[in-house]
């Protein structure tokens, strides 16, 4: 057995589970007050935790066991900048890239702050530049169309967060987004934009991943095919990256160079130079916001007690579904448009965060660790797979998210969407009851064998756990909270794993076997492979399946 299974709290809320028989019903009937008590809101964003499989007892283990993992140790060593992402030697400050200039940060005795300001305002006179449309293109006419070109945090980020914030995009600015290796992707995009107006943003961290590179060569050839001269690329290709001599080896003048620092990871790092897109689109105040916002909840994640921390409650109910009911995924259900993109966003943030099976000694877990994520925007899921929620046999708990106010009032649309929200949250907690649907059916006129037979199709067991967050409305400052409080949520759930939440070195065994197969499918010749790798290749080879 692991340190963390056998240790006594762990033990304490294995033997809580073993005793627990509520259910979420009698919960309620018992305790009006569960929803005064299990709800925590500040600066117009709440957390209502009320429908989850708990009592005071077990959020009081809950939190103990975030004690005992000295969460709150770990938490203060990030915000100070300490090494904690151990694998890779480096610190975990995306905090700092919100933090206010006058609160030092330290790195090897060194303030962050002044660089991480100093990069700021370079790119916020850059986005001024363009979208005041005095950035000018080869034959002098302002720019129109934004094309970045990245993958995973340097793409995910800023399409969910650009997207988010449509109402608040430059009127003559569009964005586009190009991450896939596909060449369909980057061919659709340039169907759609003239090289004379157009910004290419490369946006890569470390400047070698293969898909960004060879759409951001494909753009340049584009470029000098449509019109460009070389001498040109300098009005129309800027880099956002770490590594200044591979972009400069690219052939962008690094003066066209927006950095950033390694102690920012690939999927926390749209708040800095990687959000460059967003802040062409909704300018530097509104990016300003989104990240006011996001410090907002880093400092209730800091100095909130744990029994009232947001991300730190959302943490906890975690694990206690992955770890003591059973749960293996999680969903997350925006109830606004907008967030369409948050479910594959928050898929990078917590599977490539939290998806390891060793602990941060090296030692394999004998428990379960990150969840898999999915969701879709309501309504839609609701059409789709929320039939498995309410009467599969997995236990999924879901985040439901949506802004009291819509952005865009039409009708009775935004109550419809709401009740749905709250139905759905009702629905899954009550459930219904075998008596419940009996007398359902006697008043539709059914009764004996045919009752009978549809009887069990039409029970819900309920009890199934969800969270509800409401935002006032959707804003960049409430979106920038929001964010940032799923970040933390991830980081608390490292913490009580005892892996590191930092590293991703799962996806490079698929990008080197990659390049081997690459030359094979060129014709360089074959190397050795399992019967089914190699079988493969030579049906791609051969160009047909028969
Ligand atoms: O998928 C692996 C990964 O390293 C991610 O962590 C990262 O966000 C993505 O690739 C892109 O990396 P880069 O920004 O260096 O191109």
């Amino acid at each position: 057995m692991s340190a963390l299974t056998r240790s006594p709290a762990w033990q304490a809320l294995a033997t809580h589970r073993a005793a627990f028989e509520h259910t979420m019903r009698d919960l309620f009937s018992v305790d009006p007050g569960r929803f005064d008590r299990y709800r925590i809101a500040f600066d117009g964003l709440m957390l209502d935790y009320a429908k989850n499989r708990v009592t005071d007892e077990t959020l009081s283990l809950l939190v103990d066991l975030a004690r005992q993992q000295n969460l709150e140790g770990l938490r203060d060593a990030m915000f100070r900048g300490d090494r904690i992402n151990l694998t890779e030697d480096r610190a975990v400050l995306h905090v700092a890239l919100r933090n206010p200039i006058d609160r030092p940060i330290l790195v090897d005795g060194q303030d962050v702050m002044p660089g991480v300001h100093a990069v700021l305002t370079r790119l916020y006179a850059f986005c001024h530049k363009v979208r005041d449309g005095e950035w000018r293109g080869y034959d002098g006419q302002a720019i129109t169309d934004i094309v970045n070109i990245g993958i995973g945090g340097s793409d995910l980020g800023p399409v969910m967060v650009t997207q988010a914030l449509t109402p608040w995009h430059h009127p003559h600015l569009a964005a586009h987004f190009v991450s896939n290796v596909d060449g369909t992707h980057i061919a659709e995009v340039l169907k759609k934009v003239d090289p004379a107006t157009t910004l290419f943003i490369i946006a890569s961290k470390t400047f070698t991943t293969q898909e960004t590179l060879a759409n951001a060569h494909t753009a340049r050839d584009w470029f000098l095919a449509h019109g460009g001269r070389a001498e040109d690329v300098a009005k129309h290709f800027v880099a956002v990256s770490t590594n200044g001599a591979e972009v400069a080896k690219f052939g962008i003048d690094t003066d066209n160079m927006f950095g950033f620092w390694d102690w920012v990871g690939g999927r926390y790092s749209l708040w800095s130079s990687i959000g460059l897109p967003i802040a062409l689109m909704v300018g530097p105040e509104k990016f300003g916001e989104l990240l006011a916002g996001a410090h907002a909840m880093d400092e209730h994640f800091r100095t909130a007690p744990l029994e009232q921390n947001m991300p730190v409650i959302m943490g906890l109910l975690g694990v206690w579904y992955g770890n003591f009911c059973g749960a293996t995924a999680h969903a997350v259900l925006p109830y606004d448009q907008y967030l369409a993109r948050l479910p594959a966003y928050l898929q990078q943030l917590d599977m490539e965060s939290n998806g390891k099976s060793v602990d941060r000694q090296g030692n394999q877990v004998d428990y379960a660790t990150g969840p898999i994520i999915f969701g879709e925007p309501g309504t839609n899921g609701q059409h789709a797979f929320y039939q498995l929620i309410h009467q599969g046999t997995h236990l999924i708990p879901c985040d439901f998210i949506a802004p009291i106010r819509s952005l865009n009032p039409t009708g009775r649309h935004h109550a419809m969407l709401l009740s749905n929200t709250l139905a759905q949250t009702e629905a899954l907690m009550r459930g219904k009851n075998a008596d419940e649907v009996r007398a359902e059916l006697v008043k539709e006129g059914k009764s004996g064998t045919e009752l009978d037979a549809l009887l069990p199709h039409k029970i819900f067991t309920g009890n199934r756990p969800t969270n509800t967050i409401l935002v006032d409305q959707l804003d960049p400052y409430r979106l920038g909270m929001l964010v940032a409080l799923y970040e933390h949520k991830v980081f608390v759930q490292g913490i009580i794993w005892n892996i590191n939440s930092f590293d991703q070195w799962g996806v490079e065994l698929g990008k080197q076997l990659a390049k081997v197969i690459l030359p094979e499918l060129e014709g360089e010749g074959t190397k050795p492979h399992d019967a089914s790798t190699a079988g493969l290749i030579g049906v791609v080879n051969a160009g047909t399946v028969g």
